[in-house]
């Protein structure tokens, strides 16, 4: 079985990638699940009910969040009910939202996992142990775990994968909206790379316009950072193959489209 994941979709132009090349994507790799990390879906940070909707509609089976989950408030009024939108899992007991959901795939289930790091982060409940939890309440279901990793240090990314090699099926980093080249099958055959990178523009910084972030290095003064709405777009994601018995992963393959990488079938 494959999933394909799709990497940090930020604002309106990620959003239209999306709508665009999944399709194309399901019908060059026939995934069983997509999962999308919509954390900055919303004009950069956050998602709205609409939008979560949207990629439900256009294909996508999970959605996982990450530092910017609550940056829209009415995610307060929708997340409760969004079956498929999962937050990071290691914030303290009875936050609002669930971090491990159970994905129907044809006669099987993945258990989808959304996890925050805390290195340059906020410092949130410890990952590590919070994992050891989840995995053990998701084996009761399946073999089939998918982490997503939110975090920032490429150390704390590569610890948690090893932590986890052979208890879940794939560690996926986001957050750095950067592609990573480092995609492997670790020994034990969980699927790992650093960082699945953006969706969203290509031009910008990270996403973001970037006259105002050279601004911001070039004066140290409060900037507001913008996402960059004209020009090329880019979409990062991976896809992953699975033993459907083991739950252990076969192969992961980066899927980078931009100018300089266009598509094909
Ligand atoms: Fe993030």
């Amino acid at each position: 079985m494959k999933v394909l994941f799709i990497g940090d979709v930020v604002g309106s132009p990620g959003r239209e990638m999306v709508k665009e090349y999944l399709p194309k994507l399901r019908e060059k790799y026939r995934p069983s699940a997509t999962i999308i990390n919509g954390e900055n879906a919303a004009s950069g940070k956050g998602i709205t009910e609409k939008i979560y909707k949207n990629f439900l509609e256009w294909g996508a089976q999970a959605i996982t969040m990450g530092n910017h989950t609550w940056a829209k408030k009415e995610i307060f009024e929708f997340i409760e009910e969004a079956k498929y939108l999962i937050r990071p899992a290691n914030y303290p007991e009875g936050t609002p939202g669930q971090s491990l959901v159970f994905v129907p795939v044809n006669n099987l289930e993945i258990a989808v996992i959304n996890m925050q790091g805390r290195t340059f982060l906020s410092t949130l409940d410890d990952p590590f142990r919070k994992i050891d939890e989840l995995i053990k309440i998701a084996k009761k279901r399946t073999n089939l775990i998918f982490i997503d990793f939110h975090a920032e240090a490429t150390s704390e990314k590569q610890a948690f994968a090893w932590y986890v090699d052979g208890r879940a099926s794939a560690v996926v980093g986001t957050h750095t909206h950067t592609q990573t080249a480092d995609e492997r099958i670790l020994d034990k055959g969980t699927a790992y790379i650093t960082d699945v990178g953006m969706t969203g523009p290509y031009d910008g910084i990270l996403g973001v316009d970037r006259q105002s972030v050279m601004k911001q290095f070039l004066t140290n003064l409060p900037v507001r950072f913008e996402v960059t709405k004209e020009g090329k777009r880019q979409l990062n994601g991976c896809i992953i193959t699975l033993d459907e018995k083991t739950g252990s992963a076969t192969e992961i393959k980066r899927i980078l489209i931009n100018d300089d990488h266009p598509f094909f079938n």
